[in-house]
């Protein structure tokens, strides 16, 4: 048996723990307003702020409202925000996501006018607009794949026209950054990059968005279009397949689970790689927090720091805000 020698007491793990200055010296990861994302859920009206019941902190808003929230996002240092529009009506085919003049549409020029250096990240996806709640067109109880990317690519490029500064597809359907990139292109927006929610999980995760976003399926679950969490080659798969069509930056969805997900993307890969702190681990956080059985901030700190030493560049993140108060001094 080979004799292991231990090198303690030469060697002290602790002499670097010793203060705050060189815990401070010695740490690996950072953490900066600049990493995240901040989601927004627009609605119709005026003066609208409702609240989301399983999201505490966290509102439906109509545009004046959200014109207001982001100048206040970006005073913060925030440098982008990624929109959910919930629309008047809802229909079979979802057309109030590309419908030029729908809550998107509406809110990015508002949003543009008046904090012209935000960054306006935009959800694409058919689950708000659609009167069953799927992501897509529905067929025999089945969301058909290639009819559904005609939509996808119109919502897209109806953003762009609005003024989007980057569009995320969110709704796992095969083939729809190539084609949105070849949409967006051949309408001369070559310069709009595409954020793919390429390895997004169907996650329970999502409960508590599916409130704030009113997008909950009307029959079934989204297991035929979302990725099964037992998996993580094929997460691996999704992401390149992304890549080879066209997308800019990459995502992976939810980020708390999914931790390992994060790291093998960003080590394959090298691409911009994006993590979504979703709904429900918000919502965990606020409920154990409101009970008193964990300290809010400590563990807010401690989610989005482990996220970035994961490997993700930018946190899409309801605790933006929370977050950035606290990195500038502020709390
Ligand atoms: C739309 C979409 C969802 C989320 C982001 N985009 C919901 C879903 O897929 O059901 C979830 C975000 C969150 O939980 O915070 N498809």
């Amino acid at each position: 048996m080979s004799e292991t020698k231990s090198l303690f007491p030469e060697k002290r793990m602790r002499r670097l723990r010793f203060s705050e200055t060189l815990r401070n010296m010695v740490s690996e990861t950072t953490l900066s307003p600049d990493d995240f994302i901040y989601p927004l859920f627009v609605v119709f009206g005026k003066n609208k702020k409702n609240e989301i019941s399983s999201m505490p902190g966290i509102y439906q808003m109509s545009i004046d409202n959200a014109v207001r929230e982001c100048k206040e996002v970006y005073e913060l240092g925030i440098p982008a925000v990624i929109l959910f529009g919930i629309p008047d009506h809802k229909d079979e085919v979802g057309s109030g996501a590309y419908d030029d003049n729908g809550i998107i549409q509406q809110a990015i020029k508002e949003i543009k006018k008046n904090v012209p250096g935000l960054v306006i990240v935009t959800d694409v996806c058919m689950c708000e607009y659609t009167s069953h709640g799927h992501c897509g067109i529905v067929e025999d109880a089945y969301v058909n794949n290639d009819k559904t990317l005609e939509l996808l690519v119109k919502e897209s490029v109806s953003h762009a026209k609005a003024g989007a500064d980057i569009i995320a597809p969110s709704d796992m359907m095969d083939g729809r950054v190539a084609a949105i990139r070849k949409g967006l292109d051949d309408n001369g927006f070559i310069n709009i990059p595409i954020m793919a929610y390429s390895a997004k999980y169907s996650s329970g995760f999502y409960g508590p968005f599916r409130e704030a976003a009113e997008s909950a399926p009307k029959f079934g679950n989204r297991k035929t279009y979302q990725m099964d969490y037992r998996n993580s080659n094929e997460a691996v798969e999704e992401v390149r397949l992304d890549i080879e069509e066209g997308a800019d930056m990459v995502m992976v969805k939810p980020a708390l689970s999914y931790m390992d997900v994060i790291r093998r993307v960003k080590e394959k890969f090298q691409m911009p790689t994006v993590a979504y702190n979703v709904s429900g681990e918000y919502s965990m956080v606020k409920a154990a927090a409101a009970n008193g059985w964990i300290d809010h901030d400590s563990v807010m700190m401690e989610i989005l720091y482990s996220i970035k030493r994961a490997g993700a560049d930018m946190i899409i993140t309801y605790f933006a805000k929370d977050a950035s108060k606290i990195l500038k001094g502020q709390k």
